[in-house]
């Protein structure tokens, strides 16, 4: 839920500079800074360096980070080098070193979970992931999601945004799937969500459930004669939020329940 609070100025004009509320996290500025990708982990290990700690530090005035995308396992990874992850205990201690020093200067960071899907792997041809991998898949993004907790991570933005493996899922065109994740496309992603948000509630260090945050991209979907109605497939309940004022991006709570 997003709490809107009065500046500490009556008739302040400046509202970018305002406070508000998001979820559990009280932020002092309005300004997010989106999730970008820079291909600067250890190549080796890919983990976060000191690179990372000093990019986010200098950003920590900023209202909200969403660090950028990091694989959730091994097999979400794609051809992008060296992007950092989250699935090793060496990386879990690696990006706590950047959350402390984020924290300690003052900012609040969450970390954006990504899997490239179909597509983006080693193989030269995709092959479509069994039931099987899809249920390895929402085990992975819950997993990640506790350990972007260990990490001291404020919460997680889930990427379904893009061309990756959850908008990959929603769409109608890319999701040719006989089972039920294709009868249902928004499937995947509910279970995704579900998973990550139980996970952040069940281990009671976020604030509330509101500190998980879902990206999803419209824009590609449509101009093919797909209208949002169509694709806006979210967790039973969520809530749609624009976050940069365009349709492009679209942020919303995420819920524990699904329908
Ligand atoms: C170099 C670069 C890396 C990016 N990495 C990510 C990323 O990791 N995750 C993501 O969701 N978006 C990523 N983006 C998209 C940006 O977050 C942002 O949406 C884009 O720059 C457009 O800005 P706008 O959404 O304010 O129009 C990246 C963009 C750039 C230019």
């Amino acid at each position: 839920m997003i709490h809107h609070q009065q500046g500490n100025q009556p008739g302040d004009l400046r509202p970018l500079l305002r406070p508000v509320t998001l979820g559990g996290l009280e932020l002092p500025n309005r300004v997010v800074m989106a999730p970008a990708t820079r291909c600067r982990a250890d190549p080796a290990t890919l983990t976060v360096t000191g690179r990372h700690a000093a990019y986010y530090a200098q950003r920590a005035s900023a209202g909200l980070i969403v660090a950028e995308g990091t694989w959730v396992s091994e097999q979400a990874a794609g051809r992008y080098p060296d992007v950092p992850g989250i699935y090793s205990p060496a990386q879990v201690a690696a990006w706590r070193q950047v959350t402390s020093v984020v924290h300690a200067v003052g900012g609040r960071i969450v970390l954006q979970l990504w899997h490239t899907g179909a597509g983006f792997g080693p193989g030269p041809v995709p092959a479509a992931l069994t039931a099987a991998d899809l249920r390895a898949v929402v085990r992975d993004f819950g997993t990640a999601a506790g350990r972007a907790r260990q990490a001291g991570f404020d919460g997680v933005e889930i990427a379904a945004n893009g061309t990756y493996l959850l908008a990959q899922s929603l769409h109608p065109r890319l999701n040719r799937r006989r089972d039920g994740y294709g009868a249902d496309r928004g499937r995947l992603l509910r279970e995704v969500t579900d998973a990550v948000a139980a996970v952040a509630t069940g281990l009671n260090r976020y604030p509330d459930r509101d500190a998980v945050a879902l990206r999803q991209d419209l824009a590609s979907y449509l101009g093919h004669g797909l209208t949002v109605a169509d694709v806006r497939l979210l967790p039973a309940g969520a809530i749609p939020r624009t976050t940069s004022g365009k349709l492009a991006r679209w942020a919303c709570k995420a819920r524990a329940t699904s329908s």
